[in-house]
């Protein structure tokens, strides 16, 4: 549990989903205030409802403007952000890459990678302002490995890895870390969206022989979104059930 002092405003995008609600609830229960960012208002505000000091915003993370709107609401109804944690994301189509469908790649990209553009940039500005803050990436093994007939994922995953090792170096010199974590396959809603076959084969690769649990992700989210991680920045932590050893 946080003391008073270190209990922060924390945003997760993503809020209502099948990660980013575990993450906003080991938040909540550590004392912090968040705010859910959802594109599902109505799942948004249910979700919080469901918490302690946590309010719902339907919020398009792809859309600059309502991105920016959000953070203005938050930070003046709540005050300085110090927690940002970027959840929202979509698999997109799973298709052999000669069919691919552009438009998918199109869609998978502006919402995986440059929405996390868009709140990593508007959160950094707020943490600026203080000079702390911790932002938290959900980026993919797929993003280090590269997952067959999902390029779109695999590439806007890897673009997470990028971005958050560019910024966290970047901003190494203030008290604001910059981190993201590659989760291998998690037990949760997303999951429905592969076909049986693909979901054998992801688990088929994660030597722990199961899915990993959303609490598991959430609880390495909650320290990295903590004080207590002070001495990591631009980093990629796996929760891989030992998929990913390197
Ligand atoms: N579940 C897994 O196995 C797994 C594994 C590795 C990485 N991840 C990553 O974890 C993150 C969360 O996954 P999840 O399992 O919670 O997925 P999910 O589909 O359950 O939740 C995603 C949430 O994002 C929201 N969203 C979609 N578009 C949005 C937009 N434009 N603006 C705001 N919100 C939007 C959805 O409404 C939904 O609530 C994703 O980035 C995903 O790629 C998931």
């Amino acid at each position: 549990m946080t003391t008073p002092e270190q209990a922060r405003v924390a945003i997760v995008t993503g809020g209502a989903g099948g990660l980013g609600f575990p993450i906003a609830e080991r938040l909540a229960a550590q004392g912090h205030t968040v705010a859910i960012w959802d594109l599902d208002a109505a799942r948004a505000r249910d979700a919080a409802a469901r918490l302690p000091r946590a309010r719902g915003y339907g919020v398009d993370v792809t859309d600059r403007a309502s991105v920016d709107a959000a953070m203005t609401e938050v930070v003046q109804e709540f005050g300085p952000l110090g927690i940002l944690v970027n959840s929202a994301g979509h698999n997109g189509p799973v298709e052999a890459f000669a069919s691919y469908p552009f438009e998918g790649w199109r869609f998978v990209m502006a919402l995986n990678l440059d929405a996390v553009f868009h709140c990593c940039q508007a959160g950094v500005r707020e943490m600026l302002k203080t000079g702390y803050g911790r932002i938290v990436n959900i980026a993919s093994i797929a993003g280090k490995e590269g997952n067959p007939n999902a390029v779109a994922y695999s590439a806007s995953k890897a673009g997470v890895i990028g971005l958050t090792k560019s910024v966290g170096r970047e901003l190494a010199n203030t008290e604001i870390r910059v981190n993201c974590v590659a989760p291998a396959a998690i037990e949760t809603e997303m999951l429905n969206q592969l076909t049986p076959e693909f979901r054998a084969f992801v688990t088929a690769k994660i030597p722990v022989g199961r899915l990993g649990k959303a609490s598991e992700v959430a609880s390495l989210v909650a320290w990295l979104a903590s004080e207590e991680c002070s001495f990591s920045t631009g980093a990629v932590f796996d929760v891989s059930g030992g998929r990913a050893t390197y």
